[in-house]
């Protein structure tokens, strides 16, 4: 995560964020880590495991962790459950139904909870959509990436097309929400063929589409070909450029982007997803998983061991795989804020982010950012407009200096 520079010569009353209110929405992520295979732009917690795991052992150590999350989160309303991965359509039903159960049991579970399940569009996970719908899983995202086999291939993905359709018609019977994922920026990618990809995505679009432009991450073989010069993707003018087509055609169908890379119709944005931008708690179970817990009037920044099988051990011996624990400052929690509710095309609230650092963003600044048309005030919300999203790193950078 980018560290914000802040003026630490300024005496700072660390004004602590408040206790949540009982009715804050709060979530709960799992992550389950395995993957048929590794693509070759991941650089996610996700680990193929030819041999099989042992699934049951795998979820009584979930379970442990969830009561160990609720002792240290008790009595939250739960709006929303995520699992996320790694694949978690992997995961047979009845180990997700367990989890569902046991949010239930530790927490109270509101009755119309978003619960959203990662798939990936293979037939043979397709097979488990009615089994994860009897689970309550109510929203389905699949991992789609792209429209054609040739980028498929080149994605290393385990899919063709017309399996991520198939998948995709099947989710949108199985499923009152459905959305979708693509990568784009691809290699070779040209602004016509995005144009025509995309208008095709957004025929078969339900109520929501997470739009990624291709990152290079280290450590990748992605990131090995890039420095070798072999993967030719758009640079970052072609890259912005087809960022704002994607607003455009985005907004033109009636699914404007709510965050750089979320697009939705109004009233069907991901609910956990906004709880992340918008710095509100979460407990995230599993491996590699991050939580943000508020106990009298303090965040709690924590996280769990990486390795499936390390994290696995942990959980056997001490009820937890947590790794780090730390308590954020006011002015961490306030850069966090930023850093995450400038994301969102809503913006953030000042009032809530002085309130959180103990002091207020430069209102001479703000002016200035806005008269070069990279953010918008509206009263006592300040939200990046579409050209500030595309430089969002340094404009963050500034506000906070
Ligand atoms: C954690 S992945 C899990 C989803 C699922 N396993 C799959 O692959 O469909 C979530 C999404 O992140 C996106 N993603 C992962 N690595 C990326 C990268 N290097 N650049 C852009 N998007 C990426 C993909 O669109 C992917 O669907
Ligand atoms: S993109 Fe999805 S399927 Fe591919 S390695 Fe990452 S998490 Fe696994």
């Amino acid at each position: 995560m980018t560290k914000i520079e802040i003026d630490h010569s300024l005496a700072l009353a660390v004004a602590r964020a408040p206790s949540p209110a009982r009715d804050e929405p709060f979530g709960v992520y799992v992550h389950w880590p395995f993957c048929r295979a590794k693509c070759p732009y991941c650089d996610f917690n996700s680990h193929v495991r030819h041999g099989g795991i042992d699934e049951a052992r795998f979820l009584t150590a979930y379970l442990e962790e969830l009561v160990h999350f609720a002792a240290l989160a008790p009595a939250r309303k739960v709006t929303s459950i995520f699992f996320g991965g790694g694949t978690p359509s992997l995961m047979r039903p009845n180990t997700v139904a367990a989890m569902i159960d046991a949010v239930a049991l530790h927490w109270a579970l509101e009755s119309d909870a978003e619960i959203t399940l990662e798939a990936n569009p293979t037939s043979a996970e397709a097979a488990n959509f009615a089994g994860y719908r009897t689970a309550g899983i109510n929203r389905l995202s699949l991992g789609v990436q792209a429209l054609d086999d040739a980028s498929l291939k080149a994605l290393g993905r385990q899919h063709t097309a017309a399996e991520a359709l198939a998948a995709l018609a099947l989710a949108k019977r199985y499923f009152g929400r459905v959305s979708f994922d693509l990568i784009y920026a691809r290699e070779g990618q040209t602004e016509f063929a995005w144009r025509e990809e995309l208008t095709r995505a957004l025929d078969h679009a339900a109520d929501h589409l997470s739009l990624y432009q291709l990152t290079v991450e280290e450590g990748t073989p992605f990131a090995a070909r890039h420095a070798a010069g072999t993967l030719r993707i758009p640079d970052s003018a072609d890259a912005h450029a087809l960022y704002l087509l994607t607003q455009e055609l985005c907004e033109a169908a009636g699914l404007p982007a709510y965050e750089v890379s979320n697009h939705a119709r109004p009233g069907s944005e991901s609910r956990h997803n906004l709880l992340y931008w918008r710095g509100h708690d979460y407990a995230g179970i599993g491996p590699g998983a991050h939580s943000r817990v508020t106990a009298n009037g303090t965040k709690r920044a924590l996280s769990t061991t990486k390795s499936p099988e390390a994290w696995l051990a942990q959980v056997e011996t001490s009820g937890h795989g947590i790794e780090s624990d730390e308590d954020l400052s006011g002015e961490e929690a306030a850069e966090e804020y930023l850093l995450m509710g400038l994301r969102l095309s809503e913006g953030i609230d000042l009032a809530r982010l002085a309130a959180i650092g103990g002091r207020a963003l430069d209102a001479a600044r703000i002016d200035a950012l806005a008269r070069e048309g990279l953010v918008e005030r509206n009263g006592t919300r300040l939200a990046a407009t579409p050209q500030g999203r595309l430089v969002l790193n340094s404009l963050i950078l500034e506000l906070a200096a």
